[in-house]
């Protein structure tokens, strides 16, 4: 059965219910077959698309123009610098403007309320391509690509080493409890996950008798991980503390030694872009196990499906 979800915005993964993220999944999966095949699927013929960018962006800003392009539509980058968002104009007059020429926005910045405001003031939908609380659209082709190589989530083991604070690890917690995964997220005492976040991935967990642990032991936690992700120490907006982070992550560093307590079959993902040498090491990032590309490329059929679905 098909959930209705025309007119919806994507800010968390967290606002979806079980039904709509496999319904995701399932368009995504049919337009990965369609582009293969080349069969034309211009789902929004004509629709346009707003971009805006106030952070930097190669995945993202790509594949959600490409995406566009073709599903028959068109998307239109923005640089978040050069436009009147917050600045000079309210973000809610702003979002009553865009809803008068555009058919969906996608936004990229740093404060979240920005983009729950666009939301909460616009008439179309508005879709989060990362803040600094939650990356959502990179979560939802995250658990894609693990369906596609696993054939299922439920109960797999997925482990994040890194940042317990920043945008992937909560929109992790959000995901794979959401999906009924056990979680568990490796990180320093001071870089603890968003409380509430937290309690709803608690929450999630409870209704699928699935674990949510938090570690500061790296080694001991990636035991038996059917996934093991991991991502910058110092995300974008943070460079000033890197190399305070340099340091508090150094044992995080996922490396041939941490990946031995795997699972052999165990999947490395990372959202890109990566610093090799640091959170990764180019033996594990390039090894059968990695799958990085796949995440990448299906970045583009996923967002096409949310776009088809919500547009
Ligand atoms: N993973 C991701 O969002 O990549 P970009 O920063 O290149 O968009
Ligand atoms: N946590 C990273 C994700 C990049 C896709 C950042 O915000 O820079």
């Amino acid at each position: 059965m098909s959930v209705n979800m025309k007119g919806k915005s994507l800010i968390s993964i967290h606002d979806l219910s079980i039904e709509e993220v496999y319904q995701i999944f399932e368009l995504a999966k049919l337009l990965k077959l369609k582009r293969l095949s080349g069969e034309p699927h211009r789902l929004l013929e004509g629709k346009k698309l707003g971009m805006i960018f106030s952070k930097p962006s190669t995945r993202t800003r790509i594949s959600f123009e490409v995406g566009m392009y073709e599903l028959g539509g068109i998307g239109m980058f923005f640089d978040g610098k050069t436009i009147h968002l917050g600045k000079k104009e309210s973000i809610s007059d702003s979002a009553k403007v865009f809803s008068r020429y555009l058919d969906g926005i996608m936004i990229r910045t740093f404060d979240h309320q920005e983009v729950v405001d666009l939301a909460r003031y616009g008439t179309i939908p508005i879709i989060n391509g990362l803040t600094d609380l939650l990356h959502p659209c990179q979560v939802l082709t995250d658990l894609f690509t693990i369906l596609e190589k696993k054939q299922t989530l439920k109960g797999l083991k997925f482990v994040y080493v890194g940042d317990g604070g920043n945008n992937m690890a909560h929109s992790i917690l959000n995901g794979c409890s959401k999906v009924g995964m056990d979680v568990v997220i490796a990180t320093p005492d001071i870089y603890q996950p968003n409380k509430e976040i937290m309690a709803n991935a608690q929450q999630n967990a409870k209704y699928h008798g699935s674990k949510v642990v938090i570690t500061p032991d790296p080694v001991a936690a990636v035991k038996d991980a059917d996934v093991i992700y991991t991502d910058v120490w110092a995300s974008m907006g943070m460079e000033g503390e890197a190399s305070d982070r340099d340091k508090a992550f150094a044992n995080f560093q996922v490396n041939e030694a941490m990946v031995k307590n795997a699972k052999e079959d165990y999947l490395f993902m990372h959202c890109l872009p990566a610093y090799r040498g640091k959170e990764v090491t180019d033996a594990v990032i390039d090894s059968p196990n990695s799958v990085v590309f796949d995440e990448a490329e299906n970045r583009l059929h996923v967002q096409k499906a949310i776009m088809a679905l919500v547009m």
